[in-house]
């Protein structure tokens, strides 16, 4: 017997073994974060936990921390299979340590419109290169044995009604775009779970979705692994479990359980879809070796060699920023004597972008940090904030002792929190039970460093009383803003008080107490979450500016890191606008006009609006950089590394540019109205209007040269050999050569082109005038050629039409080069395939 078949035969076997109950109780949630064990069968427990930009683990706190790694984005930016695959690999790691067996990543949506709010989490506007890189960090993850589940599958491209929306997608659009990354990361990595996203497609529930789970995910793609459901998004127990839902996240109430038992009872579910269901949690647990007698996918003895989490941080973060323009001003030279930096961001870097992909990393290096110790000795660095975009304030940094109250008021325990931020979603330390707590109480001394008018915060739902020693401050309730139920931990409502310090006063004794809501948590599991913040005394905005400015002016280059916040970029919300927020515009233009060597860091997870890009030296985009920013940043800066980094989704110039901008469902209904045409393939039909910068888009620090392309069609699979998609069925052979003073890196990009596509009145106006086929890197000493040969996939070539996969032979136009926008070589072939 293989492996493969001993493990299929202990689940059978472990299956047969339990009556219907028992089989039930595998399919919901025991709490927030796991599925129960069961000892007669020798189930262990199975954790899963987020990803994708770390292992958060079961605590959402920060005293149990993880590496945090670049925000996808990031890391798709990199256009490397190779480091999403070592990442996966590091994520693995990092969920063993923390005794988790299944990492709820990748992110694989696409980016529909810039104003999604969890844009930052996905890779790509491009299907090909999401499902290239979501297939390499799943395989990463479980060469490490541990499971994933790609997320979320399907149509959750924006964040507003996330629960409700009704997407409305034509068929060709869904296959061709949403449902292409999930077909490829099921075909080549076979993802050992999947998750199911809030949404509706076509008037139904994803999780109640028996066309898309049932026939296509798992008839024609051939899933064999665990389908869950988002958190919270499984409503109907007969519905969900007839569509193929496995499991219902998080326990321990949810639509399974009792009710599915029921169901079976009354007929509505049949027992067989019950074993269905627990044989793939049996499975997916048996691979990740929580089930006894089954050998897991990975024997410990082939687990990959440790990996150092901060190197490998570090590594990705330089390799996915992306030089969006530059005169010459970097990298910085050794010679450099002063440095200016400038910004909020440059002092509190944005690592990640909000909600559930959060993690608490060791340490982060800040840019101000990464610069002063990567500039030779001797280089003089200045900072000054210039606007702080942020709206609400930090929280305390001082370290906070935390009490559990119960309804007595006795004490039931404390906790020591490293700052003013308190939040424990489904358990509580020391086991304690929310059942029994009634309200947590923060207590803080405030060193005042500057007198004047420090700012108090608090954020929160609930009761609250705050008191400055001693002095009550605020004793009130604070009410949700909005209908989102995730809102009152993801974006929660603040006040703001103001206390006077005068000039060498006494440190200030603070007490915050909660008063939790009566009803208690969020969906069913317990939840405390609420910030003491505190602001110190600050200039008035126009002096915060002025002093930048003349900091700006008084050095040889001024490194400028502007970004969004905690409320333009996070899960739960959709984008406003695409401005930077607060002065960071007007703080750039006016640096940009007293020094003329500025250079302006982005640290955003998506696009932003740069209305100054031209009157600035260069302009670096570093995304969310995970807890090594300025380390890679400094590296980047001072060309220790290149920027490695090709934009992986197209940024517009202005907001009214954007081909699709709307995420607001009408009457319900989110109409995917553009088909097609997202992303580059919709602008390439403006006329006249152009992006700020194009998919494919980065510059290195060398140049290079396109030399020659030859195009050699593969007759096997040309002529009707095999059925796999993603078969090649040519291969372009690109010669480059270095032609600058360094060693580099290029991202070799192949575009297709139909004939007759060449715009809407084309002869197949229906297909996109250009889509990215294949893309492979290389490297190159100064002068020296390089040879990439780029595999091109049968589905390159394939439409969805009449309700299948159809071959269109005929005359394309294969293009490659740097970007979307710049395609030195061009070979027209005719491609016979099977017709
Ligand atoms: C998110 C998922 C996440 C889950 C658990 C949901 O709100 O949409 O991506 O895995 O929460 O945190």
């Amino acid at each position: 017997m293989t492996p493969d078949q001993q493990r299929e035969a202990t689940v059978e076997a472990a299956l047969g073994k339990l009556d219907l109950t028992a089989k039930v109780a595998l399919l919901a949630g025991a709490d927030m974060w796991s599925l129960p064990a069961n000892e007669d069968i020798g189930l262990g427990r199975l954790v899963m936990s987020d990803g994708p930009a770390g292992v958060r683990g079961e605590n959402w706190t920060p005293d149990d921390p993880s590496v945090s790694v670049p925000s996808p984005t990031a890391l798709a930016a990199a256009w490397s299979p190779e480091l999403a695959h070592r990442t996966g690999q590091l994520l693995a790691q990092e969920a063993r340590r923390k005794g988790a067996h299944v990492v709820l990543a990748p992110t694989v949506n696409l980016h529909r419109s810039p104003r999604g709010g969890r844009h930052f989490e996905a890779y790509s506007e491009d299907p090909l290169l999401t499902g290239e890189l979501g297939a390499a960090f799943v395989s990463g993850v479980q060469s490490g044995g541990v499971a994933t589940t790609p997320k979320h599958f399907v149509a959750n491209d924006s964040e507003t009604d996330r629960f409700t929306v009704d997407v409305r997608v034509d068929d060709r659009t869904l296959r061709e775009l949403y449902l292409a990354p999930f077909e490829a990361i099921v075909r080549k990595a076979t993802p050992w779970g999947l998750m199911s996203a809030y949404n509706k497609v076509g008037g139904t529930f994803m999780t109640e979705h028996q066309e898309l789970n049932n026939d296509v995910l798992r008839g024609e793609w051939g899933f064999d692994g665990m389908l869950v459901s988002d958190w919270t998004g499984a409503r109907d127990t007969v519905r969900d479990a007839l569509a193929g839902l496995d499991v219902a996240m998080p326990g321990p109430a949810t639509v399974y359980g009792e009710h599915l038992v029921r169901a079976v009872r009354e007929g509505l579910v049949p027992e067989e879809t019950v074993d269905e269901l627990a044989r793939r949690v049996l499975r997916l647990a048996a691979r990740v070796g929580l089930l006894e007698g089954a050998p897991a996918a990975v024997p410990s003895s082939e687990l990959p060699a440790p990996i150092d989490g901060e190197a490998l941080a570090r590594e990705v973060a330089a390799a996915g920023m992306v030089l969006l323009a530059n005169d010459g001003v970097l990298p910085l030279p050794d010679s450099v004597g002063s440095v200016a930096v400038i910004g909020q961001a440059a002092q509190e870097a944005r690592i990640g972008g909000g909600g559930s992909a959060q993690v608490f990393p060791t340490h982060v290096v800040s840019p101000l940090e990464g610069l002063r110790s990567a500039l030779p000795q001797g280089t003089a660095v200045a900072y000054a904030v210039g606007a702080d975009p942020n709206v609400h304030l930090r929280p305390l940094a001082a370290r906070t002792e935390a009490r559990f109250l119960g309804r007595d008021g006795a004490e039931l325990g404390t906790a020591s929190l490293p700052d003013g931020a308190a939040r424990w979603i489904g358990r509580l330390p020391h086991g304690l039970s929310f059942a029994d707590l009634a309200s947590v109480e923060l207590g803080a001394t405030l060193e005042p460093g500057r007198a004047g008018t420090h700012r108090l915060g608090i954020r929160g739902v609930g009761r609250f009383v705050l008191e400055a020693d001693g002095a009550v401050v605020f004793d009130d309730a604070v009410l949700p803003e909005g209908e989102d139920p995730a809102a009152a931990f993801l974006n929660p409502p603040e006040r703001v008080f103001e206390l006077e310090v005068a000039e060498g006063a006494a440190p200030v004794s603070l007490r915050l107490r909660h008063v939790l809501p009566e009803s208690g948590g969020f969906a069913g599991f317990g939840l405390v979450s609420f910030t003491l913040g505190h602001g110190e005394p600050v200039g008035t905005a126009d002096e915060m500016l002025e002093e930048a400015v003349s900091t700006a002016a008084a050095a040889d280059v001024a490194v400028v890191v502007v970004g969004t916040t905690e409320e333009v970029e996070s899960e739960g919300v959709d984008r406003a606008s695409l401005a930077l927020p607060g002065r960071q515009d007007e703080l750039v233009a006016r640096i940009a006009a007293a020094n003329p060597r500025t250079v302006v860091v982005v640290n955003a997870g998506a696009p932003v609006l740069m209305p100054w890009r031209e009157q600035v030296a260069a302009v670096l985009l570093a995304w969310f950089p995970g807890q090594e920013a300025g380390a890679a940043l400094a590296d980047v800066l001072t060309g220790v590394r290149e920027p490695g980094g090709r934009l992986p989704t197209t940024w517009p110039a202005a907001e009214a540019d954007a081909p699709v901008w709307d995420v607001e469902p009408v009457d319900g209904r989110l109409d995917y109205a553009e088909g097609l045409f997202v992303g580059y393939r919709a602008w390439q039909r403006r006329d006249g209007v152009a992006p700020a910068y194009w998919f494919g888009h980065g510059l290195g620090y060398t140049a290079w040269t396109y030399e020659g392309l030859d195009v050699r069609l593969l007759p096997a699979q040309a002529d009707g050999g095999g059925d796999d998609p993603y078969a090649a069925v040519a291969e372009a052979v690109v010669r480059l050569r270095n032609t600058g003073a360094r060693a580099g890196r290029e991202v070799v990009q192949l575009y297709l082109s139909p004939e007759g596509s060449d715009g809407p009145t084309g002869s197949d106006a229906s297909r996109p005038r250009t889509a990215l086929a294949g893309f492979a890197a290389v490297t190159a000493e100064p002068g020296e050629a390089a040879e990439a040969r780029i595999p091109v996939p049968l589905r390159a070539f394939q439409t969805w039409t009449d309700g299948a996969w159809t071959d269109r032979p005929g005359s394309y136009r294969i293009q490659v080069g740097h970007s979307v926008a710049d395609l030195p070589l061009t070979v027209t072939a005719e491609v016979p395939l099977r017709g």
